[in-house]
């Protein structure tokens, strides 16, 4: 396909580089006046230029909130090159996104079918909203130990079964990659006349290379949201909300987005936007080709050190993986139980003796994210300090004995309010031990795997109970409950 020369243009970064080389006298926020009051140790550590294009909201530099400037012209290409109607800045990452998806796709008491490998985002949007979800699960492979995505097969009968449900919602890729099968899914719910909306913070790049997973709008999807920040040039928090107009009232999505954005948004980090847009879109593909190979050969590498697997897309002709779309390769999902560690204490380990920080780790794995900003150096390091651990550990340690075989959570089914309900309902904290049969007013969460354990308004199981101390014990991060895990909000009877 012929570039699009539109797509070199930067208009944003254009108007504020000029702006700050025009040297005007500066009567506005923000107070520390293009960096002249601010604390000299920030400014010799960081340099001077960068509180320069520290902006606000200027005729100059347009407004996020009413943009009829530059800032329209640099979503009016975002748009352009991810296949959008329209695109829009997102300054709270990919969370404020996902909250105003929700909030404008949704009404007080609408039915939404919500894949439940949802992030505590998506769970937010549905307390502010009031909206009922219906959660159905994601496959579980037992080999892996891992949960991949949902089915087709699992969303159309979840969709049969609710037909009174408007939206679909979504999380395609996973952390690790794993892609839901976003084509034959979106159709299957358009012709039931539902919305579908993905949460898409781990597939920013994907428009931009033939060999990752289609991306959600190229597969029909209403609203996108990515995390820009994550894997490609935004800055962190940076992030873009992408829409389809057939399905989707832009007046009310514009409407939402303009309450839950700052009125004082960064410039930095929109300008990051701007210029990571513009370098997907004119370089993408070259900058991914070296990052998909970087990735493939670490794999190929790391496969052939004694106790370790990492998966790879010949997985995804597996009967399990063949129920998924498919496999981003960029994500290097090293699994680590046959060297007798947890995948936490393997990311201790990478940290404190070979100063190499991993993405995440779950009971059973490290995950590396391999992007363009990475060298073949930083991989032939991970794959040496790979090389190393496997000797120490490999054959010394039983795999069974120290990794505690913690099974994957289901959640607690039987719902008796919806989240809103529950959450402003008045509430109490008690032990863990005395929770069960409790209704659950907070949301609880273990990321990785990312599946709420608890959405305000679930009855609390002994099953939940079991997996959250047993996660706790590992190293996981448990979120949602008080600082030492002992206690958990529930709805006062
Ligand atoms: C699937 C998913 N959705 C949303 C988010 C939130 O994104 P952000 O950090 O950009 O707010 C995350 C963050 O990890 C995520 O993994």
């Amino acid at each position: 396909m012929p570039m699009d020369e539109d797509q070199f243009k930067t208009p944003l970064f254009d108007a504020m580089v000029s702006l700050a080389e025009g040297r005007k006298v500066s009567f506005h926020t923000p107070g520390h006046k293009s960096g002249k009051g601010i604390s000299t140790r920030f400014r010799k550590f960081v340099g001077p230029k960068i509180f320069s294009i520290d902006l606000t909201t200027l005729d100059e530099v347009d407004s996020l909130q009413k943009p009829k400037g530059v800032i329209k012209e640099a979503q009016e290409l975002a748009a352009k090159a991810y296949g959008a109607d329209r695109s829009f800045f997102l300054l709270n990452g990919t969370t404020g996104g996902n909250h105003a998806m929700i909030l404008a796709t949704c009404n007080p008491q609408d039915t939404v079918l919500v894949a439940r490998n949802a992030h505590k985002s998506i769970l937010a949007g549905l307390i502010f909203s009031g909206a009922q979800p219906i959660f159905y699960l994601p496959t579980v492979d037992d080999n892996l130990k891992m949960t991949l995505n949902v089915t087709y097969e699992a969303t159309c009968a979840a969709i049969d079964a609710n037909r009174q449900a408007k939206v679909l919602v979504l999380t395609s890729p996973n952390y690790y990659g794993i892609c839901a099968d976003l084509e034959r899914i979106i159709s299957y719910a358009h012709e039931k006349e539902m919305i579908v909306v993905v949460d898409e913070a781990h597939g920013p790049h994907l428009k931009f290379h033939p060999d990752l997973p289609i991306s959600a709008m190229e597969a029909g999807a209403d609203i996108a949201v990515q995390s820009t920040h994550k894997i490609i040039g935004g800055m962190t928090q940076a992030s873009m909300l992408h829409a389809k107009s057939a399905r989707v009232d832009m007046t009310t999505l514009a409407t939402v987005l303009r309450f839950v954005q700052s009125t004082s948004p960064s410039y930095i980090l929109m300008a990051s936007l701007d210029l990571a847009r513009m370098q997907m879109a004119t370089e993408g593909r070259k900058l991914l080709d070296k990052a998909i190979n970087l990735a493939e050969e670490a794999r190929g590498k790391i496969n052939r050190i004694p106790g370790l697997f990492c998966f790879d897309r010949q997985m995804v002709k597996n009967p399990f993986f063949a129920q998924m779309g498919d496999f981003d390769v960029t994500k290097l999902t090293i699994n680590i139980r046959e060297l007798g560690l947890s995948g936490y204490q393997a990311a201790q380990i990478l940290n404190n003796q070979y100063h190499i920080q991993v993405e995440m780790a779950d009971p059973f794995n490290v995950l590396v994210i391999v992007s363009i900003g990475d060298r073949r150096d930083d991989l032939n390091r991970l794959v040496d300090a790979l090389r190393e651990m496997s000797k120490e550990y490999h054959g010394k340690n039983s795999p069974a004995g120290t990794v505690i075989d913690v099974g994957l959570p289901t959640f607690a089914k039987e719902v008796r309010m919806t989240p809103r309900e529950a959450f402003f309902a008045n509430y109490q904290y008690i032990a863990l031990d005395e929770a069960c049969g409790a209704i659950s007013s907070e949301i609880v969460t273990v990321y990785p795997p990312g599946i709420p354990l608890l959405v305000p308004g679930e009855i609390i199981t002994k099953e939940v109970l079991d997996y959250i101390r047993t996660m706790d014990r590992l190293g996981a991060t448990v979120d949602g409950l008080n600082a030492s895990n002992s206690t958990v909000a529930v709805v006062k009877q």
